[in-house]
């Protein structure tokens, strides 16, 4: 696929539904970009609904709390928010992900006492890893180039839009999440297939230290 813009205007301006999985830092992030863009959101982690009722509250009317499988049941796009380590049992907690548009912001990353350090995932690439633990998705790779602080900021900075780049194998999963961040005050930039953009701007990707900082004017 040829890279270029998802752009702009695709958004038929519906909210849509969206079913986020890790209610951390940048599942928190999205969560309040979805809901002032309109959208609506139900949130999960591990630790059950209840724990989540005081950021529920802060979201408002348009934010819930739900188990894993009801947050993937809800969304008309599930992100995948959890850590490298996390992705297996959050992954597992739904009972299928046939035919679901996932969003996985996820890197090969592990947060340990003396510093972050890249996963060596060998042979495989972090996104077919991710990927294969969501048989049957349209995975969309995706809003994991900004450090979470950056992204909670409002995306519209010295006049132009802060960009995300996507990547995916499925063109109208792509269209939903780029409907997602163009509708919260991104610019979606497709970058092509999970095989071809995904190394392009995972961890370590010629784009990866890039991406954080484009703008689109
Ligand atoms: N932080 C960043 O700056 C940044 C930037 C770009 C990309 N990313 C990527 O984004 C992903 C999320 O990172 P983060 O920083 O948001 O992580 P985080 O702050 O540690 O949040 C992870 C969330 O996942 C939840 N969780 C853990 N196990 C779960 C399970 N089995 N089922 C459901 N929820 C579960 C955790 O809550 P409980 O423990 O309560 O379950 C927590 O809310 C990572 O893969 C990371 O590589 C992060």
């Amino acid at each position: 696929m040829v890279p270029g813009a998802v752009g702009r205007g695709v958004c038929d301006g519906e909210a849509m539904k969206v079913g986020i999985i890790g209610a951390g830092r940048i599942g928190t992030a999205l969560a309040r970009h979805f809901t002032r863009a309109g959208h609506e959101v139900k949130l999960a982690n591990s630790r059950g609904p209840e724990t989540l009722g005081p950021l529920v509250s802060e979201l408002g009317a348009t934010a819930s709390a739900g188990t894993p499988q009801e947050a993937a049941d809800f969304g008309d796009v599930v992100v995948l928010a959890v850590t490298w380590d996390q992705k297996e049992n959050a992954a597992s907690a739904v009972s299928s992900w046939k035919g679901r548009t996932v969003l996985a912001p996820i890197n090969p990353l592990r947060e340990t006492p003396d510093g972050i350090q890249v996963v060596d995932t060998g042979d495989r690439h972090p996104t077919e890893i991710v990927a294969s633990l969501v048989p049957g998705s349209r995975m969309v790779k995706g809003f994991n180039t900004y450090l979470s602080t950056v992204l909670a900021e409002n995306p519209a900075v010295d006049g132009g839009r802060r960009i995300v780049l996507l990547a995916g194998d499925d063109a109208g999963a792509k269209r939903k999440v780029a409907e997602l961040a163009d509708s919260s005050g991104f610019q979606a930039i497709d970058t092509g297939s999970l095989a071809e953009g995904g190394p392009l701007f995972d961890t370590g990707g010629p784009l990866s230290m890039l991406a954080g900082k484009l703008i689109a004017l």
